[in-house]
């Protein structure tokens, strides 16, 4: 009883103890322990520290500095501030260690050198935390990126390459519409550069320090529409919109709004886009109370509004008013001349994207595309260009090259129109299931029967490959085994 009595009541001896126990403690549980000095060298390591150390003797780290050691140390930094580093991920030797480094203190409380415990040497325990965290750094970055890309517009009237008519007219009004702030529409088959323009024309306008926002009409539920455009007032929901939103129109305000696909937009949200073209007011979902908003509209349409006019679908009033400035752009099949110089600028581009390290068009590859008629445009030469180059060992690419890759599409595209309405109506699971059938066979024929190359070239699997042509009942062709 005394006996216990008399070391609770001495605090000293506890705390001295303590002291020791705990880093007799650590020490043993650890595996490592080093210390230094204030001048950062080493006075002491452990034996069992000896080994990821890759030295055979405590004697021959005593005295030297640490980074002699473990070069990317950070224990002479905690020496030198004071400042514990609780627990940190530090690589020796390519393996990744688990370590806690503390300062040493004199009676005085004077930072006379620090000490360093590997408290594990196989993280797996922390491997869940850390894939956690690496998940979590890379969805911030790619949201980061994401913000920066819809609000900001990245072309310029330099990117629009061509100096063909339909190109050169093209971009002469562009230049015109970015020194006004008319609304303008672009119409063109997909691919041809509409986006592109648009962010060049905002680019060039005084408006170019202003947010560019981008719209897909097409792809926004039609029931949300409003909302997304108009914004919503506080208090107009419950729940998770109960605050209020900002509608597109406010986000772009100042700037620009992109308004894609703009043949899409319901009959009753026409009414509400002229109304804003016109008044310059918003009146967001929820309010009766209209703010002034200043945004240039540039609205693009791969579809003839003019025939959706006739038909009823899209309103006159508003094609009118969208058409104060309309700019044609050219199909790529239309600018033969021009493609050379897009060509050297997709595969710049894509050099430049860090996958390829050099790329280069032979003339035969150059005229194997001038026959193709680029449905696509030249968003379709761009992905035909990046396929040649995956296939493609030296980057030099050849007419064969392409033979390759273009005429699986080119076949089923020209076909298509000209056989369908003609042809007999079967059940659709048959059509699909001959559609299929026939794109393997076409996909095997262009890779002269290699089963990687045919799969790569439909975007599919190997594996995905065989099933289906097991399903079909088609043959393995005997050079599949390359
Ligand atoms: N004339 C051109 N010169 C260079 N690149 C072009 C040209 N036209 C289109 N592109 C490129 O083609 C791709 C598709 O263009 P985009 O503006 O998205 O087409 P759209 O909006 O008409 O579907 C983009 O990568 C764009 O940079
Ligand atoms: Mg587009």
């Amino acid at each position: 009883m005394s006996d216990r009595k008399s070391i609770v009541s001495d605090p000293e001896t506890v705390r001295a103890r303590a002291m020791e126990t705990l880093f007799e403690r650590l020490e043993s549980l650890c595996e490592g322990a080093i210390a230094i000095d204030r001048a950062g060298r080493v006075v002491y390591v452990n034996e069992k520290y000896l080994h990821s150390l890759r030295l055979n003797h405590v004697s021959e780290a005593i005295g030297r500095p640490i980074e002699e050691i473990i070069p990317n140390s950070l224990m002479r930094r905690v020496a030198e501030t004071g400042e514990p580093i609780l627990l940190d991920i530090m690589e020796l030797g390519g393996e990744p260690l688990v370590v806690t480094r503390m300062p040493i203190e004199d009676e005085n409380r004077n930072v006379i050198g620090a000490i360093g415990f590997v408290l594990s040497d196989h993280i797996d325990n922390l491997k869940p935390l850390i894939a956690r965290m690496a998940q979590l750094e890379s969805d911030l970055r790619l949201a980061k990126r994401q913000l920066s890309q819809a609000r900001t517009a990245r072309f310029t009237f330099d990117d629009y390459v061509g100096t063909t008519s339909g190109i050169a007219r093209a971009k002469e009004l562009a230049g015109r519409a970015a020194r006004q702030s008319v609304t303008v529409l672009l119409s063109g088959e997909t691919g041809t550069g509409k986006e592109l323009l648009a962010q060049a024309i905002h680019n060039a306008s005084a408006r170019a320090d202003k947010p560019f926002v981008s719209v897909n009409v097409a792809a926004i539920p039609d029931t949300l529409i409003e909302s997304e455009f108009f914004g919503v007032a506080s208090g107009a929901y419950t729940g998770a919109d109960r605050k209020g939103r900002d509608g597109k129109f406010r986000t772009a305000d100042g700037g620009t709004l992109f308004l894609d696909e703009i043949g899409e937009m319901p009959l009753q949200l026409q009414v509400k886009l002229l109304r804003v073209l016109q008044e310059r007011e918003i009146e967001p979902v929820g309010s009766d109370k209209v703010t002034k908003v200043d945004v240039r509209v540039i609205a693009a349409t791969n579809v003839d509004l003019q025939k959706r006019v006739n038909e009823g679908t899209f309103r006159a009033d508003l094609y009118y008013r969208l058409n104060v400035l309309s700019i044609e752009l050219p199909p790529l099949r239309d600018c033969a001349g021009d493609l050379p110089e897009i060509c050297a600028r997709l595969l710049d581009d894509i050099i430049h994207s860090g996958d390829y390290l050099n790329a280069r068009l032979t003339p035969s590859g150059l005229a194997a595309l001038a026959r193709y008629d680029w449905p696509g445009n030249v968003r379709e030469l761009r992905n035909i260009l990046e396929r040649a180059l995956i296939l493609s060992d030296s980057g030099r690419l050849t007419g064969d090259d392409f033979a390759r890759i273009l005429p699986v599409g080119a076949e089923a595209r020209i076909a298509a129109p000209a056989t369908a309405p003609a042809g007999a109506v079967v059940p659709y699971a048959e059509a699909e299931a001959e559609f299929e059938r026939r794109t393997l066979e076409c996909a095997l024929a262009a890779a002269n029967g290699q089963i990687s190359e045919a799969a790569k070239m439909l975007r599919i699997s190997r594996a995905t490959f065989y099933k289906k042509l097991a399903k079909f009942g088609l043959a393995v062709p005997d050079s599949s085994s390359v």
